[in-house]
């Protein structure tokens, strides 16, 4: 029987910062690999994008954990695409998750609630924008690519018509401007526009931005909350919610959720507490979602993070889509216990949230190897 391999891709920047992890994902996965003989004709590897371009012809299947939509993992969904090879998620669905304004239209023709949302080129735009929402509305700038909280650029109008603006950029520091908004668009705005069509996640061509009305999420502790759903389909290609989990800033300076910008987990339940909605009512809106995306790309999610906020308008409270990530970024209860374990010698412990988390895509994508 030939061994065909399924290639794990990991990004260049995260795998040798991270070998433990990865040594036991690796660890754990070919345990299940030899599990059951029908399975025992596929082999597991890690590769980074350029490496999977390069070794192609042995490749059966992929599952991308590269959490970032660089020209090199595009250039692999080329490739791909080529020689009909099967990926998860299929690159149609990540080229449309990775533009928040892409789903952001496909969403609203299926009416589903997301905060007011408008393409940035220009300073005329802008303006528009904001007279659009109303000139004294608080609102929100980033990128229309995912950046893990990068850029995210929370906004307000102060007295006198002064502008003030907060982000993040990969720092966990606050940068602050306060000044007229012909200065922000020229001395904030355009320069991030600037730095990150320069950047290394750019995407071929300029990188747009997208303004958004911005949602109060804070909580009477002044820090703001969302919640994150993460979604799989398992080895029969049933979709499954694997986890939920809050989200929460890690000040009331700025109320960006981000686990990678300070943000810390907090419990769905305190979210959802005192408002009404159930967990029924969350994962009704989450299918709805991925019934959107499937139409739209006319290909199944086999993974995907929603984010989604809680917000109150005239005693009623609502859900509201944040965004969608196909490749979105696992919080393990058992990451302690994992970093700490020797993997060649000792059998992992993982939770068993954990274990399911990490191995449906694996089943998933050995699925889809057999049945593309
Ligand atoms: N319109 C908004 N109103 C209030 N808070 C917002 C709004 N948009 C974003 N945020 C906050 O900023 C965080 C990051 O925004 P978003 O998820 O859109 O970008 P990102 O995290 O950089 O993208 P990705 O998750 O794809 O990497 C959200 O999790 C939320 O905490
Ligand atoms: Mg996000």
């Amino acid at each position: 029987m030939s061994t065909e391999r399924c290639l794990l891709l990991t990004d260049p920047l995260n795998f040798p910062e991270n070998p433990t992890f990865y040594g036991l994902l690796h660890h754990l996965l070919r345990q299940i690999a030899h599990g059951s003989p029908q399975e025992n004709d596929f082999s597991l590897a890690f590769a980074t994008p350029q490496e999977a371009i390069e070794q192609i012809e042995d490749i059966s299947v992929i599952l991308d954990r590269t959490l970032c939509y660089t020209p090199q993992v595009k250039a692999l969904h080329r490739k791909c695409a080529e020689r009909n090879i099967p990926y998860v998620n299929h690159p149609t669905l990540m080229a449309l998750l990775a533009n928040k304004k892409a789903t952001h239209d496909a969403l609203s023709l299926s009416g589903i609630k997301q905060p007011f949302t408008q393409s940035i080129g220009s300073k005329d735009d802008l303006i528009k924008f904001m007279s659009r929402l109303g000139i004294s509305r608080r609102f929100v700038i980033k990128p229309t690519w995912g950046g893990m909280g990068d850029w995210v650029t929370f906004v307000e109008m102060t007295h006198g018509g002064y502008i003030r603006a907060r982000w993040k950029e990969d720092s966990l520091k606050i940068k602050e401007f306060c000044g007229f908004p012909s200065d922000f668009c020229q001395q904030v705005l355009f320069i991030q526009i600037g730095e990150t069509n320069g950047g290394s996640r750019s995407a071929e061509g300029p990188v747009s931005w997208i303004a958004q009305e911005y949602l109060d999420l804070t909580g009477i502790d002044g820090l703001a909350r969302d919640i994150r759903v993460i979604q799989q389909r398992d080895r029969f290609g049933v979709m499954k919610t694997s986890l939920i989990h809050g989200r929460q800033s890690d000040s009331a300076a700025l109320p960006l959720t981000n686990l990678s910008k300070g943000g810390q987990l907090c419990s769905v339940e305190q979210i959802l507490d005192g408002t009404g909605i159930t967990i029924d009512q969350l994962l009704s809106l989450c299918s709805q979602v991925n019934h959107v995306f499937e139409t739209a790309t006319g290909h199944n999610i086999g993974e995907i993070g929603h984010d989604i906020a809680v917000t109150r308008s005239a005693d009623k409270f609502h859900l509201i889509y944040l965004e969608g990530n196909t490749m979105p970024g696992y919080v393990l209860e058992s990451w302690d216990l994992l970093v700490s374990a020797d993997t060649e010698a000792q059998q992992p412990v993982l939770t068993t949230q954990d274990r399911t988390l990490l191995v449906r895509p694996f089943e998933y994508a050995n699925r889809i190897r057999k049945n593309y």
